[in-house]
């Protein structure tokens, strides 16, 4: 692992790192998956980090379904799945920052650390506005321009690039298995919050976002 002095900047995931929306995306897949009748045991861990896509993919696969539906259909799948998490999103307020990140985040503010935004939803905007971190991350990846998904390490190198900063000078956290594979391949440092048999693949694990200090991450890197 390099150096911790070598880190500049932190380039985060949104849904289950700075705020527990995932719970939400967790429940409008749900919602979906039993109206087309498909059982997928661990829907919430599944689609964690995948775009709304390749979720809805996910899950017509799951069911033997892939052929059953047209684009426009599946498009209007996807936006039924998105309206009903767009209502459960509406109530979110600054009460919804995860324990510890506005703290995380204000000491990184204090150190002069850059901030960028990785993650692969369209709503990240409102939810930053809702929860009053909008000024926080002003530099956010735009998931309408990446040609790959995670896995792929694309959003984490384009996180770097919105820093001005080489991927090894930054720190990426995630709370999805295909986020941390995303930022080893990105070459930067990975942190996966949460389940550790689910995150195996991370540089360092934290099991709750109440651990993440810029000390603690000192201390792992040593
Ligand atoms: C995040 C969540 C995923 C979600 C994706 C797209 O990565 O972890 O569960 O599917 O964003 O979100 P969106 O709000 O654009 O549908
Ligand atoms: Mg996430």
């Amino acid at each position: 692992m390099v150096n911790f002095d070598a880190i500049k900047g932190f380039v985060f995931d949104l849904d289950g790192v700075v705020t527990d929306t995932s719970r939400y995306h967790a429940k409008a897949w749900g919602q979906l998956a039993d109206k087309l009748g498909v059982n997928y045991p661990n829907l919430g861990d599944a689609v964690k980090g995948i775009s709304r896509m390749d979720a809805l993919e996910m899950i017509l696969k799951k069911g033997g379904l892939e052929n059953n539906y047209s684009a426009a259909e599946k498009e209007k799948l996807a936006t039924e799945k998105n309206d009903n998490y767009v209502q459960l999103i509406q109530h979110m307020t600054p009460n919804d920052i995860l324990p510890g990140m506005a703290a995380f985040l204000k000491e990184l503010q204090a150190n002069d650390y850059g901030i960028a935004l990785a993650s692969a939803s369209k709503n990240a905007p409102t939810i930053l506005d809702k929860i009053g971190l909008k000024d926080v991350f002003t530099k956010i990846v735009d998931p309408a321009t990446l040609s790959h998904g995670k896995p792929d390490p694309e959003i984490f190198v384009k996180g770097a690039q919105l820093l001005d900063l080489k991927p090894e000078q930054c720190i990426g956290l995630e709370d999805a298995a295909a986020g941390i594979t995303a930022i080893n391949a990105a070459n930067e440092v990975s942190v996966g919050i949460g389940s550790k048999d689910l995150l195996h693949e991370a540089d360092i694990n934290f099991a709750d976002t109440e651990d993440v200090t810029l000390a603690n991450i000192k201390a792992a890197m040593q």
